[in-house]
């Protein structure tokens, strides 16, 4: 296993890492690796000095090998382990064939709550046609880093519910029957929604109203105002704070920092809102920094959700 010495120079060559980039934020990673060679939305580097955080999956471990056959090729994959999701920019028919003698792994979508099965999910692609690159430790348990739902088009006043199912899902926990939440940032109220399901008591908070029909669910109570002038001793202790509010993010790592300060929640789930657009110019006012702080905080972790947009998702726990 591993690197042939007669095989053609490897494209992973100098580098350590693949990142998977989202099409729609592949501009933000690429100034996150600052050097980088890019296949197919493939991103092959070094692993930069601090956390990268706009992609869909990093390959963590990965390495070249060579096959002479088909089925050469999927022995290779399956004497690791079960699971591999290929990501095909070339060899597609190639591909096609060695995805076919693997293991099926399911893209079904997902019931929520959905707990991941402890089997890792691997990755790998063609480099032509005798050349796999393949990592079987990836930073996403979800093929390619995609998650879908069912979607439930009757009970959620919004579609925001679906991030916070992906970020729980990850998380892999779930606020339990009885569980007090604050949802900063609730309305129309897709989040406060989804934590009534589950039985939690939820403090819904926002500058506009909840749904009406959210606001008349059993354990919620809504509070008009600015969730940032809120200190954390007015609302008491907490299981759980979750925080989708449209807001600078400075302003919510301040209000977090006071929040971990005062020892009075366990665990955070929370978007990190950008402020710059998508476009060539507007990207250069993207912050890459408070990201960054906010993944130095004891425990917890950044990501950027399958289900995320113009944002990241810092999970505090
Ligand atoms: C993307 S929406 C939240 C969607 C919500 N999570 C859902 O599932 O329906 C952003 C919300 O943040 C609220 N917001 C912005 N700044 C706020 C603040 N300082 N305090 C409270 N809510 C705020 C806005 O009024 C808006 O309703």
């Amino acid at each position: 296993m591993g690197v042939l010495p007669d095989g053609p120079p490897p494209l992973l060559g100098p580098y350590t890492r693949v990142f998977q980039a989202d099409p729609a934020f592949a501009g933000h990673l690429e100034r996150e690796l600052g050097v980088w060679e890019e296949r197919g939305g493939l991103y092959f580097a070094e692993s930069p000095p601090h956390p990268v955080f706009w992609h869909r999956n990093l390959w963590e471990a990965p390495f070249i090998a060579q096959f002479d056959s088909i089925s050469g090729a999927a022995k290779i994959l399956r004497d690791i382990q079960r699971n591999w999701a290929p990501i095909l920019w070339t060899q597609f028919r190639r591909g096609a064939l060695i995805a076919q003698k693997l293991p099926p792994i399911s893209r079904k979508p997902r019931p929520f709550p959905w707990v991941i099965p402890d089997t890792p999910m691997g990755a790998w692609t063609l480099l032509d046609h005798r050349t796999l690159a393949v990592s079987a430790d990836c930073t996403s348990p979800f093929p390619a880093g995609v998650i879908d739902f069912p979607e439930d088009h009757h009970g959620p006043p919004s579609r925001a519910y679906l991030k916070l199912w992906e970020a729980l899902v990850l998380a892999g926990s779930f606020p339990a029957a009885g569980e007090r939440c604050f949802d900063a940032g609730a309305s129309p109220g897709g989040w406060t929604w989804t934590l009534a399901n589950l039985g939690a008591s939820v403090v819904a908070c926002d500058r506009t109203p909840l749904d009406a029909r959210i606001a008349a669910l059993p354990g919620v109570t809504f509070v008009k105002h600015d969730a940032f002038t809120l200190n954390p001793q007015d609302i008491g202790p907490i299981d759980w704070l979750f925080c989708d509010a449209a807001c600078y993010p400075q302003r919510l790592l301040g209000w977090i920092e006071k929040w971990l300060a005062s020892g009075l929640c366990k665990r955070f789930v929370c978007t990190i809102k950008m402020q710059g657009s998508l476009d060539g110019t507007g990207a250069n006012t993207v912050d890459f920094d408070t990201p960054r702080r906010f993944a130095a905080l004891p425990g917890g972790r950044v990501v950027h959700l399958y289900h995320n947009k113009h944002e990241l998702t810092w999970l505090g726990f």
